[in-house]
């Protein structure tokens, strides 16, 4: 300072003044969240399944014939067939793990079936870096008669945080009178006071609309009837995929991050479709931003249905960041067209063909949001092979119940 004039020091001690006034109100104003300092309002109930869930579940090959050994070898086959690699990362129990309620009220596993029990099945899935699912119902009992939540939700949240479940599917058997909304945030509320986190699946079959509701209950909701193994067909509370498909119209917009519609699991490879029906089950999957939950024997899949499961490119248009399901643009009789935006500005697409005959379908630029002289590259999804659009749009001749699937630019 003795080598400043003076009036240097002075204005030295004015900037030092200054300089103190703005840090100070720097402080202040750190107190005061900016926007950026806000988070976001995590998606979902829990900020879980920002991408739809992908997994197996054991109903839909097993159902009740279920033990310790299926489970562990599903997860087995799960890694060596590359579908952990590809996302499938949930090895979920459905109905029929349970045995009865001890002394304390607390669940306990089937002893003959899961002799070692949960915790142990669970740190053997957990080893191979997946995840552990498990299920439960809103009722006194299961839709197959094995015990159920209703008076136990914290009891038994509590017992699947202990076991290290990261998954719960509730169902909605055996429901009597009850709420659907009260049932579900009742589970939620408990799921969340473990503290662990837990995707929580809603399976009330889309009796009450969950869509409308469940945005921060659930992560996903079962919007329609259970799957069958067939491609057409209504029997008794069981739907084929294209009647399952036909009620997914209109909910397109309910599903985000954080929250997926669910139109059941996977049948692909399960003996009743063929394999280009197969492929267009996981396809339309796909478009649709469904959960993956395989549904099939695992260890024993042909190479047909692994290529079909494991197809990355289909898995990458179902796993889109962006999380914007699709819809239906083109309905002409047997021909269809379905579409998704994607993060990067392309589309997905599929041509359905739900009739006897080969077909051309054909769906415009301007059908999927592009402007009319677009000029973009296609890929086909199921060949690889990429062709430029023709000026006014895409079409491609699809084979009898089958899809023809493409991404568009990106
Ligand atoms: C209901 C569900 C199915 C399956 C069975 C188990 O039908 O919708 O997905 O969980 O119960 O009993």
């Amino acid at each position: 300072m003795i080598f400043l004039p003076k009036g240097r020091l002075v204005s030295l001690r004015r900037l030092v003044f200054a300089l103190a006034l703005i840090a100070n109100m720097l402080v202040g104003l750190g107190a005061v969240p900016t926007l950026a300092d806000v988070p976001p309002p995590a998606p979902g109930p829990n900020g879980l399944a920002l991408t739809p869930p992908m997994g197996w579940n054991s109903w839909n090959r097993f159902q009740c014939d279920i033990d310790e050994r299926v489970i562990r070898g599903a997860a087995d086959a799960l890694v060596s067939s590359g579908m952990k690699d590809a996302g499938y990362v949930y090895v979920i129990i459905d109905d029929c793990w349970h045995g009865a309620r001890d002394a304390h009220g607390d669940i306990q596993p089937d002893p003959k079936r899961f002799p070692q029990g949960i915790r142990a099945l669970a740190d053997y899935i957990h080893a191979k870096g997946l995840k552990f699912g498990i299920y439960s119902d809103v009722g006194d009992l299961t839709c197959a008669g094995r015990p159920g939540s209703r008076g136990h939700e914290y009891q038994d949240a509590a017992q699947y945080a202990a076991w290290g479940v990261d998954y719960l599917k509730y169902d909605w058997c055996n429901a009597g009178t009850m709420n659907a909304q009260a049932a579900y945030l009742t589970m939620s509320e408990a799921l969340r006071a473990t503290g662990r986190p837990i995707v929580f699946s809603l399976c009330d079959w889309g009796t009450s609309r969950p869509w409308l509701w469940a945005r921060n209950t659930g992560n996903l909701w079962r919007t329609d009837a259970d799957i069958m193994d067939v491609w057409d067909g209504v029997r008794e509370y069981r739907k084929g995929v294209v009647n399952i498909l036909d009620d997914q119209v209109g909910l397109d917009g309910y599903a985000g991050p954080g929250n997926w519609n669910d139109p059941d699991m996977l049948e692909v490879g399960n003996g009743g479709l063929t394999e280009d029906e197969n492929r267009a089950h996981f396809s339309l999957w796909a478009i649709l931003a469904a959960p993956l939950i395989a549904g099939n024997d695992i260890a024993t899949m042909t190479p047909a249905t692994r290529a079909i499961l494991t197809n990355r490119a289909v898995i990458r248009v179902d796993q889109d960041p962006l999380g914007i399901a699709g819809r239906r643009v083109v309905k002409d009789g047997d021909s269809e067209v379905w579409a998704r935006p994607l993060q990067d500005g392309g589309r997905a697409v599929v041509l359905l063909n739900r009739g006897s005959a080969p077909r051309s379908i054909a769906v415009s630029w301007q059908a999927l949001g592009y402007p009319a002289n677009l000029v973009a590259q296609v890929r086909d999804l199921w060949t690889g092979k990429v062709s430029a659009g023709a000026r006014e749009g895409f079409s491609a001749l699809v084979a009898p119940h089958a899809v023809v699937m493409v991404r568009i630019g990106g």
